[in-house]
């Protein structure tokens, strides 16, 4: 099979295509047949070995010290099962899938045991939807429905409300019933209305900090702000969610706050759970989701992928279409 290798921690230039032995399934693995994967904030982070602040040692530990141990990255998938183990249930040949498998998705194929984070994908969803919704709904659901207990009638500020998991954070909010702000650049306005925010800041008109609202929920997509910035701004109990923790002071507002009663400052990461996906295909089906897909590459592309990514001027995620779709899908989600 054709899969990307990233064989060192460097800029999109160390990514390169080879040909690999197509994995066989384990007795509880399936075999994926990838048709689409996005490219993540976290895909980048692996390829570059960037792992800020305090996560520079831990990073590499976990993730390889001089390269990443998994040879094939690519962390979302969507396609189609082609083979399953003896021991497999709830899914066959043929059945389309998507879901996470923490690398081997920029490749034509991956195996993945099936009780990890693999689910159906909604009937009517394109491979390049299903792909392009995992990463940012996979994380902002937890972050806001368990950490955050977002409630009805509640109000959430998502900052970086336009990037890859603020665009789901803003609809995942509205789902849960919270009336939601987002903080993102001016250009970037539209689309966060459009996404269902009842409010919208433009960060280079004002500043959230400096507001007279109060917020529940603060989401920091954006790695930018600490708890002592967001506090002034949140209700009695409300909290301050964060995606990234750099510092030890962030590690100490944890700290302090889990013994408060009062304001929260909250932190996870995302363990990818079945039970997660199949939310998310659920918030897809319904509706309560939509997919934002941006610029599309075939796999020989994945380094020009990497490179727009990175640039920040696009809207959406960004697409690597495995096997190139028909036509009609592409006109679909364009
Ligand atoms: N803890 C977990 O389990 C978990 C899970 C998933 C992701 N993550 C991490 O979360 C981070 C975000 O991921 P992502 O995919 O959402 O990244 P992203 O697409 O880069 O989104 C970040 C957003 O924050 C905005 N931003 C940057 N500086 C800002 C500022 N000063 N004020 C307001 N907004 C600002 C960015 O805007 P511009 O485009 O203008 O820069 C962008 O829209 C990454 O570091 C990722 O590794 C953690």
């Amino acid at each position: 099979m054709r899969a990307a290798l990233v064989p060192t921690y460097g800029s999109p230039d160390t990514l390169v295509l080879a040909e690999r032995q197509t994995p066989e399934p384990g007795p509880r693995e399936l075999r994926v047949r990838v048709h689409a994967s996005p490219v993540t904030q976290g895909d980048r982070r692996i390829r570059a070995g960037d792992f800020p602040g305090i996560m520079a040692t831990l990073g590499r530990l976990l993730v390889g010290w001089s390269g990443p141990r998994a040879a094939v990255p690519g962390s979302m998938f969507a396609g189609v099962v082609d083979a399953v183990g003896a021991e497999v249930t709830g899914f066959a040949p043929g059945d389309r899938v998507f879901g996470a498998s923490m690398d081997g998705a920029h490749a034509e194929y991956l195996v993945i045991d099936h009780t990890k984070a693999v689910a159906h994908m909604p009937e009517g969803a394109s491979f390049a939807e299903a792909a392009a919704v995992c990463f940012g709904t996979s994380t902002a659901l937890p972050f806001l429905r368990d950490l955050g207990e977002v409630k009805p009638g509640q109000r959430v500020l998502v900052i970086g409300a336009a990037g890859g998991v603020g665009r789901y954070a803003v609809q995942v909010a509205r789902h849960l019933g919270a009336r939601v702000t987002g903080v993102c650049r001016r250009e970037q306005v539209e689309l966060v209305r459009a996404l269902g925010a009842d409010d919208v800041i433009a960060r280079e008109d004002a500043d959230w900090r400096v507001s007279d609202a109060q917020w529940d929920v603060i989401f920091d997509t954006s790695d930018h702000f600490v708890f002592a910035e967001a506090r002034p701004r949140l209700t009695a109990h409300g909290r301050f969610l964060t995606l990234g923790l750099a510092s030890w002071s962030g590690i100490w507002d944890l700290l302090r706050s889990a013994w408060s009663s009062g304001k929260k400052a909250r932190w996870t990461v995302v363990m990818d759970e079945q039970s997660n996906v199949e939310a998310v295909a659920g918030l897809l089906e319904t509706g309560a989701i939509r997919p934002v897909v941006g610029p599309r590459f075939p796999l020989a592309q994945l380094a020009e992928a990497h490179r727009v990514l990175e640039a920040r001027n696009t809207e959406g995620d960004v697409i690597i279409d495995v096997i190139a779709p028909r036509p009609r899908e592409v006109a679909a989600t364009a």
